[in-house]
């Protein structure tokens, strides 16, 4: 359980959920971890729970200022990094003629352009060789009504993925997405439903799912465990997808 000794990883939004659960995977498997988030109490209260030797700042991917801040104390603590996990990322929900520009802007400015200004502050600090995670979502190619935004913001990041694949292959830095399906996790609270909504939401989610039931965020930390670890080391410009067979085509039966 040591495949990730001597690496250093920093994971924005690891307070909660997928990005909690990939902190805790590094952590038993060697690596430093810096988690972020935007509430101090939360990053504080995870990184008290993660335990030595992780570490937290809080920092809001979508203002840049915050971007800029990570990427220094990141050089002035750890010098240089091995594994990028950009996971940090909202849902919001409306039909097209709903959307407004706060929202449009909202959604945008998290999952888009700010795991992109992530990646481009944090990447002179990653060792040749290094590794780059971004968490997409199956939106990004569902078709699911009332995403409109939301799919438009993570089929953005696996453009940029691809992309970056090729442009950061002679630094042999290897740029990975993952599409994941519905997970449980805090996220589904977060979009201002009630506890009852919710769970139906959830019901419904797992009744349309092959595997009959949601994603666990250990699911998808191991996943990405994989992927930044050596053995994925041929491994580039890909993207998995982990939805219990959510994307297998439900009109054909
Ligand atoms: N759960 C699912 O079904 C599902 C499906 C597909 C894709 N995903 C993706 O998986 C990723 C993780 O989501 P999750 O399900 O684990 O939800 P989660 O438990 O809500 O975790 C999201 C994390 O991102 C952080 N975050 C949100 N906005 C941020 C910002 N502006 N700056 C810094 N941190 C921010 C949150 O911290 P604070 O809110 O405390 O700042 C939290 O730590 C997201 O990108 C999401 O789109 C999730």
């Amino acid at each position: 359980m040591d495949q990730l000794r001597n690496k250093t990883a920093i994971i924005t939004g690891g307070n909660s959920g997928i990005g909690y659960a990939t902190a805790t995977e590094f952590l038993a498997k060697g690596a430093r971890v810096l988690i972020t988030g935007r509430n101090p109490g939360a990053v504080q209260r995870a990184v008290h729970a993660l335990g030595f030797p992780a570490e937290g700042l809080t920092a809001d991917q979508s203002k840049l200022e915050d971007t800029k801040k990570l990427a220094e104390y990141v050089r002035s603590r750890y010098g240089k990094i091995d594994i990028l996990f950009i996971n940090a990322g909202i849902a919001k929900f409306a039909p097209f003629e709903g959307v407004t520009t706060e929202m449009f802007d909202e959604i945008i400015d998290i999952n888009f352009k700010g795991a992109f200004f992530t990646a481009q502050q944090l990447l002179p600090l990653l060792n040749d060789g290094g590794s780059i995670v971004f968490l997409s979502a199956i939106n990004a190619y569902a078709g699911m009504p009332g995403t409109t935004v939301l799919a438009a913001s993570k089929a953005a990041l696996n453009a940029t993925a691809r992309t970056l694949a090729r442009e950061l292959a002679p630094r042999k830095i290897r740029v990975n997405v993952i599409n994941a399906g519905p997970v449980d996790t805090p996220l589904i609270e977060k979009i201002g439903v009630s506890h009852e909504e919710a769970g139906a939401i959830r019901s419904k989610m797992t009744a349309s799912i092959p595997l009959g039931r949601l994603g666990e965020a250990t699911e998808v930390a191991s996943l990405v465990s994989f992927l930044v670890s050596d053995e994925a080391r041929f491994i580039t410009g890909g993207e998995y997808t982990i939805d219990g067979g959510l994307m297998v085509h439900p009109g054909i039966s």
